[in-house]
């Protein structure tokens, strides 16, 4: 049997990836939407203490590109070079994408690589000439079945996804044997049930290989924009094989072989659910003919919609990401589309909806705890943490809480990809240190001067403040901003160190954050959003 990713990460590096983006044009928030996913995994896993590596890339050969560079009269490889530094890369800078690398398909060390790899596929006898002639999508860069065909009102056959007409192509191309993968593909999604996720992404894709597959045009002779085939320099390799090998060519497939063993394959390859198909049966039988192991998990997402259809820039409905972060901040971009859709599944968004969610969730449950609580520590105990001497029954339910919701959130986010339910489980612990705190008034106690209120008052104090800690490593994988500046006012850099190097696993102890930390007031984490346009 191929060994698995999930059979060995805990002793090996976690590998994350993207999809690598067509580089035709600007990134739009459907883009944004799994590389922040991915990121957000990837800097889990990092705070678990894991080696983690987090690859994201562009995809820059095939018609598509070809054709947009030369409506714009420049070559396809100044349009990439234009696009990817002043577009793709400055956005995931924004959005504080923390990528390992970034691989762009035209590099000679993935070309070079990827040529090797269909030169022994070929020698292997896996791949053979033939002709085929079917319905073509460029946008998709992939040939249709006849029985996925829409229909246009004029009756002209469309693309599904891209409801734009088809055109007949007809090629003697290079093919890969991919029909005779079936099997051993059904084989692999039954011994591993987790390969594919979610449930419903699985079924499609077994469903479809149990109707049987067709063998894969793998080259193209009627352009050029792309790698050669080795052993006929008049075809060039068909995009998605060039693409999917991305994620072997850029951890040192062919080239560092301790860099390849250490971190292939991936634990993780994030993927929109238009792309399942090919992550999902074309690229396990590739890595399967040449002998290679297959990726722990597939994880399809849903699409961000506009108006019900699929927010595409084909369609003009594009949304760019600054135009958000502008008015929400870095962070609260970050969160709310992993909030607020459930991975897996179709979301539209909505400035309403946003706005909506940042006001309760963000400004008023998480920013005013953080900053009432500074608050009282710098008015009743002069900024300086005291000791938690007299804890009872409801500070035990707090400390319970925080156990319960590092648990949960390290299990939904960290395993089970559930990212808006381990959102939810960190921002319901918040909810819960807000009635806590309304309960335990306190601003009452404070009036009370005896040895008792002030033990009492510290003791309330304290424990709201060892929340917010836990809270702070908890949410530091998606917020990093305003984890950081939560743990500057909780003094935690100083009396326990840099916020990255705190560990998941123990951010439910109760008690890390020493007495005697120095609480300071900083900026309003989540700003009212009328004070965050006007500033
Ligand atoms: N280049 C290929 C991927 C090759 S991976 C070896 C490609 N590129 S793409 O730029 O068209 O799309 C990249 C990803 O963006 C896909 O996963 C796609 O699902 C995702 N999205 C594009 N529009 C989207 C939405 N509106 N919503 C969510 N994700 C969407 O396909």
């Amino acid at each position: 049997m191929v060994a698995t990713g999930s059979d060995r990460h805990s002793t090996r590096t976690y590998y994350v990836s993207t999809p690598i983006y067509y580089v035709n044009d600007a990134p739009h928030l459907g883009h944004a939407y799994t590389t922040v996913a991915g990121d957000v995994l990837t800097r889990w896993h990092r705070q678990r203490g894991e080696n983690v590596w987090f690859l994201t890339g562009t995809d820059e050969h095939g018609q598509k590109i070809m054709r947009t560079a030369a409506a714009n009269g420049v070559t396809p490889k100044e349009w990439c070079d234009k696009l990817v530094e002043e577009a793709w890369r400055p956005l995931w800078a924004h959005l504080n994408i923390a990528n390992d690398d970034f691989i762009r398909t035209t590099e000679s060390r993935h070309t070079a690589r990827v040529q090797e790899f269909i030169q022994d596929l070929h020698d292997k006898g896996e791949i053979y000439k033939g002709g085929y002639q079917g319905p073509y999508c460029v946008g998709c860069e992939e040939y249709k079945l006849p029985g996925e065909l829409a229909e246009g009102d004029d009756g002209a056959q469309l693309c599904p996804i891209h409801r734009k007409p088809v055109e007949i192509l007809k090629e003697e191309n290079y093919f890969f044997k991919l029909s005779e993968y079936g099997p051993k593909l059904l084989e692999h999604y039954e011994n591993h049930p987790d390969f594919i996720h979610p449930a419903s992404a699985r079924n499609e894709v077994v469903n479809f290989v149990k109707q049987g597959l067709q063998d894969l045009s793998v080259s193209r002779s009627t352009f050029d924009w792309g790698i050669k085939v080795p052993w006929d320099d008049k075809h060039v390799i068909y995009v998605w094989i060039d693409a999917l090998l991305n994620y072997a060519t850029a951890v040192g497939y062919g080239s560092d072989s301790a860099m390849f063993e250490e971190t292939f394959p991936a634990d993780v390859h994030l993927v929109g659910k238009d792309i399942l198909r090919f992550h999902a049966i074309i690229w396990p039988a590739m890595l399967m003919a040449n002998n290679l192991p297959l990726p722990g998990r597939i994880a399809a997402n849903g699409w961000l919609l506009v108006g019900g259809e699929k927010m595409s820039k084909s369609n003009l409905t594009g949304i760019k990401p600054q135009g958000l972060t502008e008015h929400f901040g870095v962070d609260a971009y970050r969160w709310y589309f992993l909030r607020a859709i459930a991975f897996g599944q179709d979301g539209s968004f909505s400035w309403e909806d946003f706005t909506a969610r940042y006001t309760s969730e963000l400004a008023n449950d998480y920013g005013n705890l953080a900053s009432r609580l500074a608050a009282m520590v710098i008015k009743y105990f002069a900024g300086v943490l005291p000791k938690a001497t007299a804890a009872g029954e409801a500070e035990r339910v707090v400390q319970e809480g925080l156990a319960n919701a590092v648990a949960a959130a390290d299990r939904k986010i960290g395993e089970e990809l559930d990212f808006a339910g381990g959102i939810a489980v960190v921002f319901d612990f918040i909810k819960q240190v807000n009635g806590y705190l309304t309960e335990q008034e306190p601003w009452k106690v404070a009036k009370d001067d005896s040895e008792e209120g002030r033990a009492r008052l510290a003791t309330i104090l304290y424990t709201a403040a060892d929340a917010l800690r836990g809270c702070a490593v908890l949410l530091n994988p998606l917020m990093p901003q305003s984890s950081q500046e939560l743990w500057n006012s909780l003094g935690a850099d100083a009396s326990l160190g840099v916020l990255a190097g705190q560990r998941i696993q123990d951010a439910g102890d109760w008690g890390r954050l020493p007495a005697g930390s120095e609480v300071t007031k900083g900026q309003a984490l989540f700003p009212r959003l009328e004070d965050r346009t006007r500033a």
